[in-house]
């Protein structure tokens, strides 16, 4: 459904909202603006709702989490039947049988599937809580503690990831806290001969890799990257992660984007979309790789009070169910080459790439295009968009699948007509 457009984007209700926030939110979280942000109040498909009632499409997929839509109806009523029966488990202690359930069906998805024997999980909530399940996995199993990661990475903000290697504007405030794990590379190509070198010195014990870069820009690698990665991590005995939580599940128009190159990691890591709108996160792993893990005495080694949390198990599988259907990746290719053709129609001067696979898309913007002010002004328009990139110069497009040619020609001819005015404006 298209947007309603209204100039008075945010409104009453949702400034109002913004003025408490600030009096009682820390600093440095929620970014708090004149003209920023509205409030949600209600979401269904591609459209969410304010706290005054506007309704505006949405571009990002909620950070790529409402991949199969907002309010999902399969995962909403898991979600409800869940609740009303059993709200919360003790996850490694006295788990519910959906733990059991979920990990077979993440093992049968990705190492069966990919007839590489089976995997094992270790659940968590957030994304990062993954990517850290994972490095710690990589220092039991290689016995060697450093990683390397590469520049335009995102793994999340917390100390491991931080410290295998994050963003300076994430990474810097925290330096002096991190230990000197991680060792970042130029991504793609260019940076294999040092990733190389590197892992010569020999205290390497994972490469931690998106296949396609998120947060960085929606960079997609060359085909040989990724398989030169795990040549290298076969040669010198470490681990390779991928970090498919932006990626995976269909995202990129492949149930997993490693499969886009045919490369079979020894671990990925899942999040957003897998439960498309619960904080459940899974580090899978290939089982002998995983079985590194001592056995628990009875207290373990790594833990979680919500680790396996019935209601995320739940709604992961409801979601998994939609999207171990390969109908689910050729729409998304579908309606993928149809986003691209559009944004590549726009015809405004000093424009650039439109890149990435998929639903995972990005649109390099003239060089001085103020992004901040253009997504604040869609928003007045009714369009929900995020930037990426070194400095936001990308905009980002991760919408929910649903999305529909109308809604993508809505787009597409907003933004043509805001970059014009905007040239217009600077020339
Ligand atoms: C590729 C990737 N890894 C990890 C994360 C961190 O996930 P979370 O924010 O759930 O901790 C993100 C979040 O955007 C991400 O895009």
């Amino acid at each position: 459904m298209l947007p309603e457009i209204r100039t008075t984007i945010p409104g009453p209700a949702s400034r109002a909202l913004a003025e408490r926030l600030r009096a009682c939110e820390s600093r440095n979280v929620t970014y708090l603006a004149d003209d920023f942000p509205v409030f949600w109040q209600r979401a269904q498909g591609t459209n969410v709702w304010d706290a005054d009632g506007n309704r505006f499409l949405d571009l990002t997929g909620a950070f790529a989490v409402a991949s199969l839509g907002h309010g999902n109806p399969a995962i909403t009523g898991a979600l409800i039947d869940q609740a009303g029966t059993l709200l919360h488990g003790m996850g490694d202690v006295h788990p519910s049988e959906l733990k059991v359930q979920l990990c077979e069906r993440l093992s049968a998805l990705t190492f069966e599937r990919w007839g590489a024997g089976s995997g094992k999980s270790v659940l968590g909530c957030s994304g990062f809580e993954a990517v850290e399940a994972a490095l710690k996995t990589a220092h039991l199993a290689a016995g060697k503690p450093g990683i390397i990661s590469f520049c335009g990475g995102y793994h999340g903000t917390g100390y491991g990831t931080l410290a295998a290697g994050a963003m300076p504007r994430f990474r810097d405030p925290f330096a002096k806290q991190l230990a000197e794990i991680g060792n970042v590379m130029p991504f793609g190509m260019p940076g294999l001969e040092q990733t190389r070198a590197a892992l010569a010195n020999g205290e390497i014990g994972a490469v931690l890799v998106e296949p396609i870069l998120g947060r960085g820009g929606k960079v997609v690698p060359e085909a040989e990257f990724l398989p030169a990665l795990r040549a290298l991590c076969d040669e010198f005995g470490a681990l390779l992660i991928v970090d498919e939580i932006y990626t995976g599940l269909n995202r990129t128009g492949k149930l997993f984007a490693c499969e886009h190159w045919g490369v079979v990691p020894d671990i990925i890591c899942l999040g957003k979309a897998l439960t498309g709108g619960f904080p459940l996160s899974a580090c899978v792993g290939k089982a002998e790789i995983m079985d590194a893990w001592p056995q628990s005495d009875g207290e373990a080694i790594h833990t979680a009070t919500f680790l396996g949390h019935p209601v995320g198990c739940a709604m992961a599988l409801a979601s998994l169910e939609q999207h171990a259907d390969p109908a689910i990746a050729d729409a998304v290719v579908a309606t993928g080459e149809k986003f691209v053709s559009a944004l590549a129609a726009i015809d405004v001067p000093g424009i650039g790439d439109v890149r990435g696979l998929g639903l995972m898309l990005g649109l390099e913007l003239p060089a001085d295009t103020d992004s901040g002010a253009l997504i604040a002004a869609a928003l007045r328009d009714g369009i929900i968009l995020l930037a990426d990139g070194p400095g936001g110069g990308v905009l980002a497009f991760a919408p929910p699948f649903t999305i529909c040619d109308e809604e993508i020609a809505f787009a597409c001819d907003w933004l043509q007509e805001y970059l014009r005015a905007s040239f217009a404006s600077s020339s």
